[in-house]
């Protein structure tokens, strides 16, 4: 898929004509980095606004005792970054790459200029944001959970949004994180993380094999966890 035709298929993109696609993505620029590389660092000034092209990238924060805590993990077609231009404050994150990956990146200037032109991509990235504030407000909500199963079974449901599949009632997560990073995002031990899908197994929710976990009952394990 070219840029161009990517940039055609990113949701708060979606309705724009082939000109205006054009006209943005003749402002863009294209980076790449390899798996663990710093995209953009928390409390720095930001003046670029990222679409990822290729691969994911993890969203991080540093607990006060020095643990990472992920936020979100974005994919294909998300964008990130916005957050700083438009309130003029320094990054509220980190942001790594989690594969090889590829972003495309618009300054400042030409994202402000954008969202003023066409009105229509300045609401479908509020319509984006709504969809993170309420991801938000279901992890803090599990992190309040005392039960480990509850809390790995919310972050799996939101693995599944994230980069899942769904086909026939299973969702399928490919390129599983590593134990380290679900236990970050669950703010829990990779060791509980270790315990609970085996339990998740052993009660038939979840099957793993190789890097692919499989959630064998989406609605009934939405009904379970949340
Ligand atoms: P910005 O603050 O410029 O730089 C860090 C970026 O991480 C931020 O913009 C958002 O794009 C992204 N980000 C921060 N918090 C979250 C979150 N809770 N969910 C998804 N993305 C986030």
């Amino acid at each position: 898929m070219s840029d161009l035709e990517l940039l055609s298929t990113v949701p708060i993109f979606i309705g724009l004509r082939s000109t205006d696609l054009e006209e943005l993505h003749s402002h863009m620029s294209k980076r790449a980095y390899s798996k663990d590389q710093i995209i953009l660092m928390e409390d720095e000034f930001g003046d670029t606004f990222f679409i990822i092209s290729k691969g994911s990238i993890k969203v991080t924060r540093l607990s006060e005792d020095g643990r990472e805590v992920i936020l979100a993990i974005l994919g294909q077609g998300d964008f990130f970054g916005e957050m700083s231009l438009l309130d003029g404050e320094t990054r509220s994150a980190n942001a790594i790459s989690n594969d090889n990956c590829e972003v495309m990146i618009l300054k400042r200037h030409d994202f402000l200029r954008f969202l003023e032109k066409f009105p229509k991509i300045a609401i479908s990235l509020l319509t984006e944001l709504a969809g993170r504030i309420r991801k938000s407000d279901q992890q803090i909500e599990s992190f309040a959970l005392s039960d480990a199963e509850q809390r790995i079974g919310v972050t799996l449901l939101r693995l599944s949004e994230e980069l899942g599949t769904i086909h026939k009632g299973v969702v399928r997560i490919k390129k599983l994180p590593y134990q380290q990073d679900i236990a970050n995002m669950a703010g829990t031990s990779r060791e509980t993380v270790s315990r609970m899908l085996k339990l998740l197994e052993e009660k038939d929710f979840i099957s793993r094999r190789a890097h692919t976990l499989s959630i064998l009952d989406y609605t009934k394990f939405r009904n379970a966890f949340m």
